[in-house]
């Protein structure tokens, strides 16, 4: 009785992480866009575009925008390696004095009883519930161990943002004569999403899998619980949870991060592509991220929780809430296998790439920001209410705290806006607006309507955040944004249209996590040398192009490393070559590219071992649109894989 009798409707879009549904027409910068670039000084502040370049001269899009840049370039620094060119190679380029291995790839087994890759697309079901998923993305080293042990043994824990069902299945995703799809191949499909728990050691050069009681999978099926304010609301109630607080698994985890307690915070980003709502009129908290009639794999032919039309008397009896479960940042602790993932919705509920937070201080309250990658979405910042004290910090600090969402103003500052219901700036907004929200679970999970009526910044898709570890000051990756208007411009969004890309940061006022004012600037634009400023204030060269920059890592050492999420045209036509990863070092502003990904590939997610000396580089769905055998070869089926790169020397990478 509980099955739809629908088709299953295809997946529509291949471009899966390129959505807009931001219909505020939120353009707070429409009455200051033909502001003169010219007036504002980039310089102040040590920050972004500030330094540099004196000995290059200014690129042409610096001179377009009228930056006035000075000041020495610092040498090589600590870049002691020389830039490897773009390339097209269905294969893992490094530089000179390095080695890159691929492990971990998709299919490997990790539990009992450990069923093994075949390939073909020929495991079931019930071997990818045991296998490592598809489509690696954000992903973090966790030692275990201290000193040099804790960097030859660890958890390596890594995001399954989504799947290709052409290489899951035998023949590609198959549809029954009654238009539903074979609940084998869903399952599967759901088994191949989430996050891996990897128990991972070095023997020598050679890091490999160890097949003990640490390796997890959590799935598109695994129970979770809901906390903070969204927990038991009515919202979130659904026939499997009637009192609102348990949902059944995570989807499309893009970037992660982890918490200064050690626990790994996972992303859901476009979740909303999973679900169906076939009623007439959809709600807002449905509308505002994107869900229709449609679902990218057809799940709710087979799997009723993916469809959100109502069917019953009341939510407790159908699953008209099920997708306001999803949207959020989920607490997975890997050092205990059998706890339940907690969906934190004191975050806020959006498409959630990453989350970093700022420089922990005693006794302060923690910062946590996060990007909404779609286009003309915000960059957010959470700030704890608790106060930091180590040992004693946990999850539960994630529970309760403000939600705020940015605004960045054309004379370099900024403001935090915060997303709260007794807060009169945010009431008087929404009012103003004439938006009602009931209490702050409903501001949380319509999240993207307060930012907003709050008049928060459109940003051009905003990507993965890092902070640098010396100075404090956070890095944005906005990726690109083909669809602004020339005439819809501002200082922290500069191009329009922005196929390339740029990469802000900025400095919270007095440097404390919970100031309400910052001071923004931009790091770089991205793009080809005549069409980029490099960092320092140059144009980008052939050591360093790069377009559509995704995910951002600061090592240990203060190296920011960059990788890039290029597609389509830009892949096949740009002079950029195949998906790369670039490091650069801040306080010299060098930039140098130092991996290229195989055939098809989009680099993302990098991590490494406390020591420096194994860097963790994920490569997703290599041969997206054919052409690549890696990492296997022989014609097999490409595999989404992480690359363990090394140096020959033994020695810390980068330096
Ligand atoms: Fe999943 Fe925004 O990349
Ligand atoms: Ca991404
Ligand atoms: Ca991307
Ligand atoms: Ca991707």
């Amino acid at each position: 009785m509980d099955t739809s009798d629908r088709p299953a409707t295809p997946a529509p879009a291949p471009e899966f992480d390129n959505e807009d549904s931001n219909r505020s027409g939120n353009r707070p910068f429409t009455d200051v866009l033909r502001v003169n670039l010219q007036r504002r000084s980039l310089m102040k502040g040590g920050v972004g575009l500030a330094v540099g370049a004196g000995l290059l001269g200014r690129s042409p899009v610096a001179e377009a925008l009228g930056r006035d840049i000075t000041g020495p370039v610092h040498g090589r620094g600590t870049l002691n390696f020389d830039a490897v060119p773009v390339g097209r190679a269905d294969t893992i380029v490094v530089p000179d004095g390095y080695r890159a291995e691929a492990a971990f790839a998709w299919g490997e087994p990790l539990r009992a009883p450990f069923p093994a890759y075949l390939d073909g697309g020929l495991n079931s079901a019930f071997d990818q519930r045991r296998q490592v998923g598809q489509h690696h993305d954000g992903v973090h080293y966790f030692p275990l161990g201290f000193g040099t042990q804790g960097s030859s043994h660890g958890l390596l824990v890594m995001n399954h943002e989504y799947i290709d069902p052409q290489t899951l299945h035998p023949d590609g995703p198959t549809t029954g004569a009654d238009g539903r799809r074979p609940l084998e191949e869903i399952d599967k499909e759901i088994a191949a999403h989430g996050v891996s728990v990897i128990e991972i050691a070095r023997r020598g050069r050679q890091w490999s899998i160890v097949r003990g009681a640490w390796n997890r999978r959590i799935t598109g099926a695994t129970p979770m619980r809901l906390s903070g304010p969204v927990r038991g609301h009515a919202l979130a109630r659904t026939r499997y949870s009637p009192d609102g607080t348990r949902t059944r698994g995570t989807l499309n985890n893009c970037a992660s991060g982890m918490s200064p307690w050690g626990t790994y915070l996972t992303c859901e980003e476009n979740w909303a592509g999973y679900f169906v709502n076939r009623d007439a009129a959809i709600p807002r908290e449905h509308a505002r991220y994107g869900i229709g009639a449609g679902s990218r794999y057809g799940w709710e032919s087979r799997r009723r929780r993916f469809d959100a039309s109502t069917r019953a008397d009341d939510a407790a009896g159908d699953f008209r809430n099920n997708p306001n479960t999803y949207g959020w940042v989920v607490e997975i602790d890997p050092a205990d296998p059998r706890a339940m993932p907690v969906k934190r919705t004191a975050l806020g509920r959006f498409g959630h790439e990453g989350i970093v937070f700022g420089k922990p201080r005693l006794g302060r309250p923690l910062a946590f920001y996060m990007g909404d990658d779609a286009t003309g979405e915000y960059i957010y910042k959470f700030v704890t209410r608790d106060r930091y004290i180590p040992g004693l910090a946990r999850g539960e600090m994630l529970d309760h705290g403000t939600l705020y969402a940015a605004r960045f103003d054309d004379d370099g500052r900024g403001e935090w806006l915060a997303l709260d219901i007794h807060d009169p700036a945010f009431r008087a907004a929404a009012d103003a607006a004439g938006v009602h929200f009931a209490d702050q679970a409903d501001v949380l999970v319509n999240t993207r309507l307060a930012a907003d009526v709050a008049g928060a910044t459109p940003m051009d898709r905003p990507e993965w955040g890092a902070v640098d570890p010396r100075s404090g000051e956070v890095y944005f990756t906005l990726t690109n944004n083909g669809a602004r208007a020339p005439g819809d411009t501002d200082e922290a969004n500069p191009r329009g249209p922005n196929p390339y890309g740029h990469i802000i940061t900025f400095r919270e006022d007095g440097g404390r996590n919970e100031a309400t004012r910052f001071e923004w600037d931009l790091f770089l634009l991205a793009g080809p040398p005549a069409d980029s400023v490099a960092p320092d204030g140059g144009s980008l060269d052939a050591d360093n192009i790069l377009a559509s920059p995704d995910g951002l890592w600061f090592d240990g050492n203060g190296l920011l490393w960059i990788q890039t999420d290029m597609s389509g045209s830009q892949l096949a036509q740009g002079p950029f070559g195949n998906n790369q990863m670039l490091v650069a070092d801040p306080r010299t502003r060098v930039l140098k590219r130092f991996l290229v990904g195989p055939v098809g590939c989009e680099v993302t997610g990098v991590t490494g071992t406390p020591d420096g000396r194994t860097l963790f580089v994920n490569i997703q769905h290599p041969g997206e649109n054919g052409g690549s055998d890696w990492p296997d070869g022989n014609g097999a089926r490409p595999r989404s894989a992480t690359v363990v790169v090394t140096r020959e020397d033994g020695g810390v990478i980068g330096l």
